[in-house]
């Protein structure tokens, strides 16, 4: 008799690239926010990694002409040639280096398409990347789709989470092949400032580690902090990837659009990813990208205001207080607060704050696999300032409660 192909048992067997791949812990907090809401509470969203804000009208009218115009067909891989040219402009106006639209941008399915086009394009399995935690969760996602091992830099809360290339020096070993930075920084706010950079371009200078330079925060820097591109400081640029996109200072994180930049020998092979996934991003929108980044200035820089009151109104607050520890975060729209370990686990920390005091916040596990978040929170200010200074304030009332009765 013939052997059946395989076991039933295994017909539904994910593949093992997937083993390490677990569902978002922000998830977690989303659903019973939903639940309360459904029940009739008004929830208190300070979990948000997006604005509050809507797309300025000149893009939403933007990509309405595009449409009318019959702009829905596919278009070149890389993306269009006119939003690749203006965002190498854009790059270059900000003090980044000047990329080469032909050969050197890459218009991405946001920044999450950038990130794993580039992890998948360079590294291998065996290949380490070093992934400064607290961090965003896709690093590490994208890193073990790959095959690669994600090696875990804990970032230090006595030094504000800025990184601090001394660390990386010690864990770069001949299988280091690329190394995250991002600035600013989710979950932390932190800015690496360029003697950090050129300390860390002089650690990589000779070895076959490139950077991956997340920075889709970079317009949202506060008070008088300046926002330094990675690939400018020393010789950075040659092994740099930059990353980018329109889903956080420009308020569209729905329309799916980001960037990959870098010399064109690290643009091409992410090309090549990118050929056979998904194509190349939707045409009409990518033509609403250019106005943009052309014509949303004022907008733009309103937005960035109103997140800087609402950061300096949550530190306000929170300099009141000495339970929640949150440093200097001079970027992005989050704070990242450590606490006493007596507060218990951030898990039941941030559940018991959703269900007692209808405030919703990530823990901090969500971020740092290591276990160090495990006394940690991410409270996002991209809220209205009502409620941000009405959710700081429950939190840090519950925050007491909870160290008055452990
Ligand atoms: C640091 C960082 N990089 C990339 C992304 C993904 O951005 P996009 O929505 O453009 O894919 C996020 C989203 O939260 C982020 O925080």
């Amino acid at each position: 008799m013939t052997p059946p192909l395989a076991a039933t048992s295994s017909l539904t067997r994910p593949a093992d690239r997937l083993a390490a791949i677990v569902p978002s812990r922000i998830r977690v907090v989303f659903d019973l926010a939903a639940e309360l809401e459904a029940r009739g509470h008004r929830v208190i969203h300070l979990e948000m990694g997006r604005p509050d804000f809507d797309t300025p009208q000149v893009v939403k009218d933007a990509a309405g002409a595009a449409l009318a115009a019959g702009r829905v067909h596919y278009g070149p891989n890389a993306g269009s040639w006119q939003l690749r040219a203006a965002v190498a402009a854009t790059l270059a106006a900000c003090g980044g280096p000047r990329y080469d639209p032909g050969s050197e941008i890459l218009v991405t399915i946001g920044a999450s398409e950038a990130v794993f086009l580039a992890v998948m394009a360079f590294c291998d399995p065996g290949d380490e990347v070093i992934v400064p935690v607290p961090a965003w969760p896709a690093y590490e996602a994208c890193v073990r789709l790959a095959g690669a091992t994600p090696v875990f830099l804990p970032l230090d809360p006595d030094d504000d989470h800025v990184l601090d290339p001394a660390r990386v020096r010690r864990l770069l070993t001949p299988r280091t092949r690329m190394v995250v930075a991002c600035t600013p920084h989710n979950p932390t706010g932190a800015v690496v400032d360029p003697g950090r950079l050129a300390h860390l371009a002089g650690i990589l200078r000779g070895s076959r580690v490139l950077v991956l330079a997340d920075e889709i925060y970079r317009e949202l820097v506060y008070d008088g902090t300046r926002h330094v591109p990675v690939a400018t400081v020393a010789d950075l640029a040659e092994r740099t990837i930059t990353v980018g996109g329109f889903a956080k200072a420009y308020a569209m994180d729905g329309w799916r659009l980001g960037w990959l930049a870098g010399p064109a020998p690290l643009v091409a092979p992410a090309l090549r990813v990118r050929q056979f996934t998904t194509t190349c991003p939707p045409t009409f929108l990518q033509d609403a990208a250019i106005v943009a980044l052309r014509d949303t200035a004022t907008e733009r820089e309103q937005m960035r205001r109103a997140f800087a009151a609402r950061r300096a109104a949550a530190l306000e607050l929170l300099g009141r207080q000495r339970i929640l520890r949150v440093g200097r975060p001079s970027g992005a729209f989050y704070l990242y607060l450590t606490y006493p370990e007596q507060l218990g686990p951030a898990d039941d920390f941030t559940l018991r704050l959703l269900e007692d005091e209808h405030v919703a916040v990530v823990p901090g596990i969500a971020f740092d696999p290591t276990g160090r978040g495990r006394h940690a929170i991410r409270v996002s200010y991209a809220a209205s300032m009502d409620d941000v200074q009405e959710g700081i304030r429950r939190l840090i009332d519950y925050a007491t409660a909870r160290a008055d009765g452990a």
